[in-house]
């Protein structure tokens, strides 16, 4: 059955918007008797899997949990070790992201990231901000409380100045001062590794979303997976608070 699902997916009806947590790395490295980082570094192979395959299929938008505000909490080495895989991974894989049209953007505040991978993800957004293919979010010290936390910071500024009116404010303005406003709230959310928590990703987006939990984790998550989540995905319906 599981050969199938390639056939089976609706090109029609897929997310235009996918957001994905990607957890379970350390216990995939503990599992093996393996350091932690092994377990992202692994974690980086399905990055590349699923990317790429997010392009094939014709999906606009994927927004990549990379590292939240939160994991700053981590033990030193972790955290070196995260920001040395970041860098890997855009070097490495730059020219063909480039090549297929990917457009890289980042959410979150970047500017507390390690000095060479904030320069590196920097290059990478300008390389690629003409393409118009896949765009693919990395979310890094991203959390999503912060993330309305600058936008009401920006926003009180823009009342300051006078350039909005207390008044006026209402749902759309307050989404325009988020990172991304251009990226449309995510349809579907996959979180692996058996946790069925949001974990401060995309709070104020995720209205709307579906979610789609698998115990599977995320260094084990491959193309059938995905596919398996998005075939899951076309079978619900959604109503959006309507009936
Ligand atoms: C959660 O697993 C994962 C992270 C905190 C980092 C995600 C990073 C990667 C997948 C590495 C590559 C990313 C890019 C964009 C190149 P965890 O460590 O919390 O796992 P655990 O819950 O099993 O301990």
């Amino acid at each position: 059955m599981k050969h199938s699902t390639e056939n089976i997916i609706e090109l029609k009806n897929l997310p235009v918007h996918l957001g994905v947590i990607m957890d379970g790395n350390g216990r995939w490295a503990k599992k093996r008797g393996l350091p932690r980082l092994a377990g992202h570094r692994a974690g980086m192979r399905s990055v590349k899997q699923i990317v790429n395959s997010c392009g094939e299929i014709g999906i606009r938008y994927l927004t990549l949990y990379a590292f939240s505000v939160e994991n700053w909490l981590r033990p030193k080495a972790e955290v070196t070790g995260l920001m040395r895989i970041l860098r890997e991974y855009l070097l490495k894989e730059i020219d063909e992201l480039d090549g297929k049209g990917v457009k890289i953007v980042a959410s979150g505040r970047i500017e507390d990231l390690e000095k060479t991978a904030l320069k590196i993800l920097r290059d990478c957004i300008k390389r690629t901000q003409h393409n118009q293919g896949l765009v693919l979010n990395l979310a890094l010290s991203y959390g999503g409380r912060a993330e309305l936390t600058d936008a009401i910071k920006s926003l009180a500024q823009d009342i300051k100045s006078g350039h909005v009116s207390p008044d006026k404010i209402d749902e759309f303005v307050i989404s325009k001062h988020l990172y991304h406003p251009e990226i449309p709230d995510p349809d579907l959310i996959i979180r692996t590794s058996g946790e069925h928590r949001l974990s401060n990703f995309l709070i104020w987006q995720s209205a709307y979303s579906e979610f789609y939990f698998t115990e599977v984790l995320w260094p084990d998550f491959d193309r059938e997976e995905l596919l398996q989540s998005l075939l899951e995905f076309q079978g619900r319906e959604r109503r959006f608070g309507r009936v």
